[in-house]
């Protein structure tokens, strides 16, 4: 029989979620201060005593307390175990940090070209112009990477700066090649680069680029463990830090195998201020990210959407969600009548529920549990009080993190970034040589014209020298042009550069 964890009690007994199902995804919905965190920390390390590994957004610092152990338990944790008679016992999950800032966390990082046009395009906040521009700039970074030059390398922010002033400075010869790209637009999106880079998002770009296979290590003892990623500052970057979730997802969605739905999911991924991911999403955008949740969770990956409202989830997303926790609701204006009402008729009726009174009544730490049963029909809703964690609720101290962080080898590897040759850097030399070189011609030119000023009354055909002397170097120049294309092949990594459902390159494997 497939197992499930136990998250509360009803007034039709235990309430759980089937492991076999978890991969059918799931919604926490509820109002401020209703007990979602709880609810999220409590399924988290349920499925780590399982053995599941979890990834989650740490949206306010409370949940980094899931590694630390809950003891002695606050009161209402004892109350409530008391009152629904599962037991509590206080321990520690175990659990790793990440930060895209490398302060809370490990540093986590991924580069331009895997981030890929799309949601760089959505991390820029670019018009359509500017995401035209981009698609060409990685169309040329692809196609040089393709010839094996490193200058088609985006690791980091430099590197595609550099690429878009070497579009600038070359804009006639590529459009011509890859469509029209205004100095304008490229103006642009560098202030835009300038302004991601004032929010510390140069750090998330680069390498040594995180590798999936932390979110999938196991441990000796079997448990799964939980990755919990510090988001209180990124979060204040919301398209970067949607951004940097869905390409996290996306990556899931290309680099893991077909399972169809294991016993147990391979990873539980919880995707917390998940209205942030939504919101003036373009409807492109939209399909993507409805299709990567449809098509994830055959790898085995259940993804765990938490927001206010399920009306923040869009409906062709919601109705992919098989198991609902909602906590209480307030009604008081005609948008929030709504949503409860549109929380109501996506639960299964329960005729002994009225559930759009009933999500306006539930108590703190109480929420409608709708879950799929082992077959995958869902269960009726049953109002259920939820369990409290057995880890500690609200943030880890400091020095508790950092010694953790400090024992973790693995997520050390990351603390260093490292600068490989790339776009940034083959471009700029190239650019500074071809700078020399026209400054090089410029005074050759100018003491050959004064040289023949000097010697044209001794004699006539000086003039003519200095005409083949300038269109020598002309043909130097030109030559230089011909180089970009033809020469500088450097270090080849055979990639195969198809671009996925988010447009990121599809890795070797
Ligand atoms: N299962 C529970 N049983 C009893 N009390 C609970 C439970 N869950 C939460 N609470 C109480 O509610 C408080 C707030 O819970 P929590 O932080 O999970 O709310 P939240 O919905 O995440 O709030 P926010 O929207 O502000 O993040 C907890 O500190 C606790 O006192
Ligand atoms: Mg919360």
């Amino acid at each position: 029989m497939a197992g499930r964890i136990e998250v509360g009690v009803s007034a039709e007994g235990v309430q759980g979620l089937a492991l076999k199902r978890a991969n059918r995804h799931g919604l926490i919905a509820g109002a401020t201060g209703t007990g979602k965190t709880v609810t999220l920390q409590v399924l988290a390390e349920r499925f780590a005593r399982e053995g599941v590994n979890v990834f989650a957004a740490d949206i306010k610092g409370d949940l980094s307390g899931c590694a630390a152990s809950g003891d002695p338990p606050p009161e209402w944790a004892s109350k409530r175990a008391a009152e629904i008679d599962l037991p509590l016992e206080p321990e520690a999950a175990p659990a790793v940090f990440w930060d895209v800032y490398g302060e809370l966390g490990h540093p986590i990082r991924t580069t331009v070209t895997e981030m890929g046009p799309v949601l760089m395009g959505r991390v820029l906040e670019a018009t359509e112009a500017q995401e035209g521009a981009l698609t060409i700039a990685f169309r040329i970074a692809d196609d040089w990477f393709k010839e094996g030059k490193n200058e088609g390398l985006l690791l980091d922010l430099n590197d595609l700066r550099a690429l878009l002033t070497y579009i600038a400075d070359n804009s006639d010869d590529i459009g011509r090649k890859y469509g029209l790209v205004t100095s304008q637009t490229v103006a642009a999106l560098q202030r835009k680069i300038l302004q991601l880079e004032m929010d510390g998002a140069e750090r998330f770009f680069g390498e040594p680029a995180f590798k999936l296979d932390e979110l999938l290590r196991t441990r000796e003892d079997g448990k799964g463990t939980i990755h919990v990623l510090a988001a209180e500052r990124l979060v204040q970057s919301p398209r970067l830090y949607s951004a940097f979730l869905l390409w996290l997802m996306s990556e899931l969605w290309e680099e893991m195998p077909e399972v169809g739905d294991p016993d147990k999911p391979k990873l539980v991924f919880f995707f917390d201020e998940a209205h942030l991911l939504f919101r003036d999403a373009p409807k492109e955008l939209l399909n993507r990210v409805e299709q990567v949740v449809r098509l994830i969770r055959s790898k085995g990956v259940g993804i765990y959407f938490v927001t206010q409202s399920p009306a923040d989830v869009p409906d062709i997303v919601l109705s992919q969600l098989g198991n609902r926790f909602q906590h209480a609701l307030r009604a008081y204006t005609p948008t929030d009548q709504k949503a409860v009402r549109a929380a109501a008729q996506s639960f299964r009726a329960n005729p002994d529920v009225d559930v759009a009174k009933e999500i306006q009544e539930l108590g703190v730490g109480e929420a409608l549990v709708s879950t799929l049963d082992a077959k995958g029909a869902p269960i009726p809703v049953a109002r259920t009080k939820i369990r409290p964690p057995n880890s500690h609720v609200g943030p880890i101290l400091l020095s508790e993190r950092q010694s953790m962080m400090r024992d973790y080898a693995p997520g050390r590897t990351y603390e260093k970034a490292v600068d490989r040759e790339s776009a940034h850097e083959i471009l700029g030399r190239r650019a500074e040589q071809a700078a020399a070189a026209a400054a090089r011609a410029e005074e050759e030119e100018k003491r050959e014209k004064e040289a023949a000023k000097a010697s044209r009354s001794r004699s006539r055909s000086s003039s003519s020298r200095s005409k083949s002397t300038r269109s020598r170097s002309r043909t130097t120049a030109l030559e230089r042009q011909g180089g970009r294309v033809a020469s500088n092949v450097l270090n080849t990594i055979a990639r195969e550069l198809m671009r996925g459902i988010l447009g990121t390159p599809r890795r070797r494997r």
